[in-house]
């Protein structure tokens, strides 16, 4: 299609049209064939939405095609619609949660579960998935950890550019699907983790932390970019020159669509930066804005501001060549239900290939937190006791788009499958809220089902809805019917394993006691039961790490490994530290920091050694340590690598992941893992306003997790 001559053709309404995006009940029609509720409600007219240029929050082949049939009856140029949705960790067959996948320390694997939510996306009729969400967390109370990777920098962009990658392949692809990276951006940072708040973040926070894994995407080739709800520097992202058309177009150079959230060119006039919708309209597009998400503040208000001359017709034109050029390059005009097919979905819905994939993905993402032996549990084990509110529930997390839980395999039905034998009883032992208070009876029958056993599975923690948008928690641990149900089933019976569930890093200092055994699932998806039973006898090892820190109590929360020193580090004991920063009543450090996690074995590693302790600006030395498994298991190792940057122009954090290497080894084996450093490495955000490289010393620390904390030393210099 050429789209310059299509776009010669098209009225101002058509063009503002196309940069209009509203879910699919505003297109389609009421019983009489009128304007819904909806789309009345937002005062749009039968020509407005007979021009619109794309949709959101439709559901699979059959209504994407009546959807576009509809549409192009009405629409005078036959512009197909693009359909958008929300597929965050897979369509129909969900794998584990982002926060999940990012414990995976596994980019391949990342891509592997993309490219299958990809494919049942397509044929679904989704054209755009509203992914990868990539924002940067550090707060454990905010709802939208598990939708990303966690709160490092380093392993996000790696995540980020897989999924990508995953879901694009190269846009050529019968099942590729376009992505959207969101939300840029630091969401979040929202103040106290509470969802929607305000950000404040420096500019030199923003580009060594915040924006790496944005702009991960943007080089892997993402076609499309979300801004966010909150403010960047006291002005909202929607609305935001500095960002969109500063730092995204101008410096990264992204000239494809930008995207705004639901309805957030309106908020503007809340966050009091907008007096009219006019002026939303104006500082959307003047920040780069082509596409407004659920309102019509350019459908209603550009015209006039073309006619006052602070908009031109090339800004407009700028934005709508670019949804058509997505339209073409996805081959829309020729066939504008691309790859939408029932029998499609019905051939890949739940298919075994699709299945295994996420059940691979929950096994790889669990982390084994605590255990005193009490795991792995032996084929033979008697009888069996399943307890707990997500004991037999499908747990597939929030965002988990046309997936249902009566379809996901659950940890009563994994343990059933599993040991056929073995008498397996189960009880839900309390209601699933994070308020629930106990129930008598329901305890009473979870400590019956528990004193005949010779062991008890809880599965505790949160359900789907207690985390993911809109649901920050200020207490962030099980429920207080959950921590009664534990003591009572710890008093009859001694072999206690807690199952969590969960879009967040939980506090759990509670029960720790408790329990012989901790392990996190997280939201596992489709086939977390199975994966879940799988770990638990041993089938198959832990290699999940923590891909944020566990907090020892809220307090201590945003808790992260890569924070500043300060002046006056916490050097011992918090109790009698005077005059340091540290809390009174709580340790600084996290009861388990990012990249913890056990496994069935266990595994030393050596002091770093370093090939030289100068690196020359445009060299490379090497840092390596030896990895032993001293267990009686095979296992996969995780061994990591940080930088410190001693001395700078601006304080760096105490360190910095920059590597690491997923290990197998047999009982007894030891391996040398070696990395290589490269100034690349050490660039930062300096106080000259740019990034570069400062000659200076720098710690190199090689571990098992980020509290390791012997280190070899190495200089840049020129
Ligand atoms: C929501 C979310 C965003 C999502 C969009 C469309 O408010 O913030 O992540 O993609 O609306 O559902």
């Amino acid at each position: 299609m050429d789209i310059k001559q299509l776009l010669s053709k098209m009225t101002l309404e058509q063009k503002l049209a196309q940069m209009s995006q509203f879910n699919a009940i505003c297109l389609m029609p009421d019983s009489q064939g009128g304007v819904t509720g909806p789309a009345r409600s937002l005062d749009l007219t039968e020509s407005e939405l007979a021009a619109v240029g794309s949709t959101l929050n439709f559901i699979g082949a059959e209504e994407m095609i009546k959807i576009q049939d509809m549409h192009l009856a009405q629409d005078p140029l036959k512009i197909p619609l693009l359909f958008m949705q929300d597929v965050v960790h897979g369509y129909r067959t969900i794998y584990p949660i982002p926060l999940a996948m990012g414990a995976t320390f596994d980019p391949d694997l990342m891509q592997e579960c993309a490219s299958m939510a990809a494919k049942e996306s397509a044929v679904a009729g989704v054209n755009v998935t509203f992914g990868p969400m990539v924002d940067l967390c550090r707060d454990a109370r905010w709802g939208r950890n598990m939708e990303s990777t966690g709160e490092d920098p380093y392993l996000n962009c790696l995540m980020s550019a897989a999924q990508v990658k995953g879901f694009q392949g190269d846009m050529t692809g019968k099942y590729d699907i376009a992505a959207c990276v969101k939300h840029f951006a630091a969401y979040g940072g929202a103040e106290a983790g509470r969802d929607y708040n305000t950000v404040d973040v420096s500019e030199r926070n923003l580009r060594d932390y915040y924006f790496p894994a944005y702009k991960a995407a943007v080089d892997a080739g993402v076609e499309m970019v979300m801004t966010s709800f909150n403010l960047i520097n006291g002005v909202p992202s929607s609305g935001n020159k500095w960002l969109v058309d500063g730092v995204l177009r101008k410096e990264w150079g992204f000239d494809k669509i930008v995207i705004s959230d639901y309805n957030a060119f309106r908020e503007m006039k809340v966050h009091g930066y907008c007096e009219s919708d006019k002026d939303c309209a104006y500082r959307a597009i003047e920040g780069g804005s082509d596409i407004e998400m659920m309102s019509p503040c350019y459908l209603k208000h550009i015209p006039a501001l073309i006619e006052e001359g602070k908009v031109s017709m090339e800004q407009i034109d700028k934005a709508v060549l670019r949804i058509l050029e997505l339209k073409n390059k996805m081959g829309l005009f020729e066939n504008p239900y691309r790859s939408a097919s029932v029998e499609e979905q019905n051939k890949f819905f739940l298919c075994d290939e699709h299945r295994d994939i996420c059940r691979k993905a929950a096994e790889k993402a669990a982390v084994l937190l605590k255990n005193d032996g009490v795991l792995p549990l032996c084929d033979k084990t008697k009888s069996i006791a399943v307890i707990g509110p997500f004991a037999n529930v499908g747990m597939i997390g929030f965002w988990s788009c046309a997936g249902k839980e009566e379809e996901a395999t659950t940890v009563l039905q994994g343990i059933k499958k599993l040991v056929p034998n073995a008498k397996v009883e189960y009880a839900e032992g309390c209601d699933k809220d994070d308020v629930a208070t106990p129930c008598d009876e329901m305890i009473a029958k979870a400590v019956e089902v528990a004193k005949n056993a010779s062991v008890a599975v809880l599965c505790l923690g949160e359900h789907r809805t207690m985390a993911g948008e809109g649901n920050s928690r200020s207490c962030i641990g099980i429920s207080e019917a959950q921590k009664t149900l534990i003591k009572k089933v710890k008093e009859v019976c001694d072999k206690v394993v807690v199952v969590l569930f969960n879009g967040r890093p939980l506090v759990i200092t509670d029960f720790m006691d408790d329990a012989n055994a901790i392990l996190t699932m997280w939201q596992p998806g489709t086939e977390g039961g199975s994966a879940c039973a799988n770990l638990l006898f041993g089938k198959t090892n832990f290699e999940g790490r923590l891909p944020m820190s566990f907090p020892y109590t809220v307090g201590q929360c945003p808790i992260y490994y890569n924070n500043m020193r300060t002046g006056r580090p916490l050097k011992r004991d918090f109790k009698t530290s005077g005059y340091t920063s540290r809390y009174m009543d709580a340790p600084n450090a996290p009861l388990f920091p990012f990249g913890y996690g056990l496994s069935y074995t266990n595994f030393e590693i050596s002091e770093p050694q370093i090939s030289a302790t100068s690196l020359k600006r445009g060299g490379a030395i090497k840092v390596s340590a030896t990895v032993k498994n001293t267990g009686k298991e095979d296992g996969v190792a995780l061994v990591q690598m940080y930088i410190n940057d001693c001395v700078a122009s601006l304080v760096r954090p105490v360190k910095e992941m920059k590597g690491f290497e997923k290990v197998s080894l047999r009982a007894g084996e030891e391996k040398t893992v070696e990395f290589t450093i490269t100034e690349d490495m050490l660039i930062f955000w300096s106080a000259n306003g740019k990034f570069e490289t400062e000659n200076g010393d720098f710690a190199v620390f090689v571990g098992l997790d980020a509290s390791e904390n012997r280190s070899v030393k190495f200089t840049l210099c020129d």
